[in-house]
């Protein structure tokens, strides 16, 4: 199917129509955050579900209860979804919940009540990489096509959530930084132990080095991906065919070298360029 037949055009981005209708986005759009609310602000394909895990094990101390019993769409709910049933109004504090839309759309309870935000960056070109396998396997997004043909529609921002540049910007512009923590996908492949102790630091929350350890481990791909709360398993065929290509597919930072050609990946480091050329924040993929 075409991306006019699968997607709704909100405030000038594409979203898949059947996860997002009129009704989650006026959800969205009304929603009232507290101050003491803690978001996970991601472009698709960038470590959401990972930080889904992580947040979640850091606020309960260590204890994996909620891991082990919610999926990461509920115990960390995308506000554009508008699971109106969750709740979320009763949900007690601080509520985790998570967002794919560009800062300059969030509610404007979100710039009044100043939520923490944990905004996850990652290498353009890994999640080029990581969105063509996704697009493959999930019904809701159209189909790749050639790769070629799905890396201009990506650098173009034809492609869900818009542009990678355009929403890394958003965020990176936001007004009010100190309420949000910039990390990246790359970091924590590095050093899980410690992006996990400096998230905890920012949501203040204090650890000991031990219940680090264990969130760090538990976090690893290998052990989040038999976590079936976490690995999309429960997800019916038809929305999501992991024999196509598995949800936590290889969670590694560099797969696009094997990804895209040397045209390919010319091209992207061209338009890279240009589209952040006034960009100040240093990238550990620069
Ligand atoms: P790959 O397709 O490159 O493997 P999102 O959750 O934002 O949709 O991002 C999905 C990407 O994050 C996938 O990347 C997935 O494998 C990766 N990922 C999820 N959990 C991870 C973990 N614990 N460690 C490393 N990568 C992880």
């Amino acid at each position: 199917m075409t991306e006019a037949e699968l997607y709704t055009v909100y405030k000038g981005v594409y979203m898949p129509a059947s996860i997002h209708p009129p009704q989650s986005l006026k959800y969205f759009e009304e929603f009232s955050f507290r101050s003491d609310d803690i978001i996970i602000a991601t472009y698709p394909k960038s470590g959401t579900t990972w930080m889904q895990e992580i947040v979640p094990l850091i606020m309960s101390g260590g204890d994996p209860a909620s891991v082990e019993t919610l999926p990461n769409w509920q115990r960390v709910p995308w506000l554009e979804v508008g699971q109106s049933q969750l709740n979320l109004e009763q949900r007690p504090s601080p509520r985790m919940l998570a967002t794919h839309c560009q800062y300059n759309v969030m509610s404007p309870s979100f710039f009044t009540a100043k939520p923490k935000v944990i905004y996850v960056m990652r290498n353009p070109k890994d999640v080029f990489t990581s969105s063509f396998h996704h697009h493959r396997m999930a019904s809701f997004l159209v189909n790749p096509g050639p790769q070629t043909e799905f890396l201009h529609k990506f650098l173009d921002g034809k492609v869900q959530f818009g542009s990678w540049f355009d929403h890394v910007k958003s965020w990176l512009n936001a007004e009010d930084k100190e309420r949000i923590m910039y990390i990246s996908y790359e970091e924590m492949i590095m050093d899980l132990k410690d992006s996990v102790a400096r998230i905890a630091q920012f949501l203040d929350k204090s650890l000991d080095a031990e219940v680090t350890e264990k969130i760090a481990e538990r976090c690893l791909f290998k052990n989040m991906k038999q976590n079936k709360m976490s690995n999309y398993s429960t997800v019916p065929r038809e929305l999501m065919d992991q024999t196509k290509s598995e949800f936590l597919r290889k969670g590694t930072s560099g797969d696009w070298k094997n990804q895209l050609t040397a045209p390919e990946a010319e091209h992207f480091d061209a338009v890279y360029k240009d589209k952040m050329k006034d960009v100040k924040y240093k990238f550990v993929w620069d």
